[in-house]
């Protein structure tokens, strides 16, 4: 009998029911844990994690922050947000934040299609352009190449990880779209 191929779909998300709420901190903590570079430092526990999701929740239920879920059979398999600026200067383009897949779960390609899910949901509200940044000394750049992000400059030591190892940050932009009317 055939074996069924995982299904894996993503999408935006206005409320967190507890549900979802319980695979983003499963996920956030598993993470960091296996050394992604997500906000925290390891080893942190889901009581570390929890307050700083719940304030993420608060800013996606005011509409500051849009989520970004990554779905695989049904269940949370990753995620990122996109923050939008509050300043009408920069409503055209938005950064994104936390991208992440579960250690489980990666290195099968979901990371590829959980960003070209983040880019879908940012042209659908006319975002023009994503920021995002990456510390320096993961490798990440090259993932984040492969989906079209340039490098435009490094802060030296922006990432203070322990005391004496302060790390750069790398930034990188994306253009999505030409100019249009935000909508989101
Ligand atoms: C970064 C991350 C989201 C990538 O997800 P993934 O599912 O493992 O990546 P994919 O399998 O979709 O890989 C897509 C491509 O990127 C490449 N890639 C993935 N991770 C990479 C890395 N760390 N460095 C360089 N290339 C990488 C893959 O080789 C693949 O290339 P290919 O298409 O030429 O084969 C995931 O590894 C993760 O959650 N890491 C921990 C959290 C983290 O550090 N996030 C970054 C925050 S800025």
């Amino acid at each position: 009998m055939p074996i069924a191929e995982p299904t894996a779909e993503v999408t935006a998300v206005d409320a967190v029911d507890p549900a979802l709420r319980r695979g983003l901190l499963t996920c956030w903590t598993d993470v960091t844990n296996a050394g992604g570079a997500v906000g925290f430092v390891p080893p942190v526990t889901e009581d570390d994690v929890a307050p700083v999701l719940d304030a993420l929740i608060e800013r996606v239920s005011q509409g500051r922050e849009r989520l970004v879920v990554l779905w695989v059979d049904g269940e949370p398999a990753g995620w990122a947000v996109l923050s939008l600026s509050v300043s009408p200067l920069r409503r055209h383009w938005a950064t994104v934040l936390r991208v992440q897949v579960h250690p489980a779960r990666q290195g099968q390609g979901l990371g590829r299609a959980l960003m070209t899910g983040v880019h879908d949901v940012a042209r659908d509200c006319g975002l023009e352009m994503l920021h995002l940044t990456v510390r320096g000394g993961y490798g990440l750049e090259g993932f984040y190449a492969g989906l079209g992000y340039r490098e435009f400059g490094r802060m030296p030591g922006a990432i203070r990880l322990a005391p004496g190892d302060d790390r750069e940050e790398v930034h990188l932009v994306v253009r999505l779209r030409d100019p249009g009317q935000p909508s989101c």
